[in-house]
């Protein structure tokens, strides 16, 4: 056995628990507060997380024997990865494996919206459903009407080919992480790159595929929404604070736009209480990549990472592989 230790703060399926075992130490906690993090990194060169735990600079900065973060997750907004990089500490996440489970949650927010599920659902076990009438319920056709995806990378694309099989035309932005004047594969034909603004406007439903980062922080406020369609439904499967939260909660309410599916808050565990009691608004609390398989997928590439990592090869889900040459220094 390796003499690492590694902290694991998500749950792990026990065949991969026991794959860990095996080759390391294994130090097993759950909720430990944002300031007894470094407490409990001090004795560990790895650390395997989820994403509701924030890896700040100061527990990053207080944590010097620490060499690879391996997050069970896609997104890495959680993680100072500045200062990560600028401590040698390699950090690593989980692409590829989530893109159609998360892309299947935002067509089912997507298809929820249009057609009143949730509140149909709501309407029909509260016994309110005294016989049929052909206005009952009515919501809007997804058949045919245009999605715009903002983000069009690996879940954006997931999402894409579900358009086609409702007959949608996409059109999409791309950002910095996509590659510049790729061609699109042929089952993405339907997809037509635009710029930000003619995506808002003309699109019938905005579906968010992009990472949180510095420039797509509230990347939809007050003036976004209002370029929008007033028959616009908003999808967000990606993180909460791409959304201006606020705004967003004065759009619906103001009629600014008709609908919004939200997996994903600025603040999450907490949703503004004006969101909960909207009609207009389906609400899943952030299980985008949450099913058995792919959280089983999820957890096997962060085990996978940190063990690449303690045998002194680099993982290839790194985000910032810059950093190795300066880690292999450490390593050896
Ligand atoms: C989920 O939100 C993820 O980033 O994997």
């Amino acid at each position: 056995m390796n003499a690492w230790k590694v902290l694991v703060t998500a749950p792990l399926p026990e065949r991969l628990r026991s794959r860990l075992e095996s080759r390391v130490q294994v130090k097993a906690r759950a909720n430990i507060a944002e300031s007894q993090f470094a407490l409990e990194l001090a004795d560990c060169d790895a650390l395997i997380c989820q994403l509701s735990e924030m890896l700040t600079a100061s527990v990053l900065q207080s944590s010097p024997r620490l060499k690879v973060i391996a997050n069970v997750a896609v997104g890495y907004d959680n993680i100072d990865v500045e200062v990560a990089d600028s401590a040698s500490i390699l950090v690593a996440n989980t692409p590829g494996v989530l893109d159609e489970t998360t892309a299947d949650l935002a067509f089912a927010l997507l298809l929820a919206c249009a057609r009143r599920v949730s509140e149909s659902d709501r309407f029909v076990r509260a016994g309110a459903w005294t016989g049929w009438t052909p206005d009952l319920m009515l919501g809007t056709d997804v058949f045919g009407k245009t999605l715009g995806i903002v983000g069009l990378g690996r879940i954006g694309k997931a999402v894409a080919r579900r358009a086609a099989g409702f007959s949608m035309p996409v059109v999409y932005t791309t950002g910095v992480t996509d590659t510049a004047g790729a061609t699109l594969p042929p089952e993405l034909s339907h997809c037509r790159k635009v710029g930000f603004a003619q995506l808002l406007s003309e699109a019938d439903f905005v579906s968010i595929n992009c990472p949180l980062n510095k420039k797509t922080r509230h990347l939809i406020a007050a003036a976004e929404l209002a370029s929008m369609k007033r028959s616009a439904i908003l999808i967000n499967t990606a993180r909460g604070a791409i959304i201006d939260e606020g705004a967003l909660v004065s759009a619906l309410e103001n009629g600014i736009i008709a609908g919004a599916g939200l997996d994903v808050f600025e603040n999450e565990p907490s949703v503004p209480d004006k969101l909960r009691q909207m009609d207009n608004v389906v609400l899943t609390p952030h299980t985008g990549s949450a099913t058995v398989e792919t959280r089983g997928k999820m957890a096997e590439l962060a085990v996978e990472a940190v063990l690449a990592v303690a045998e002194q090869r680099l993982p290839p889900n790194a985000v910032n592989p810059q950093v190795w040459p300066r880690l292999m220094q450490r390593l050896v």
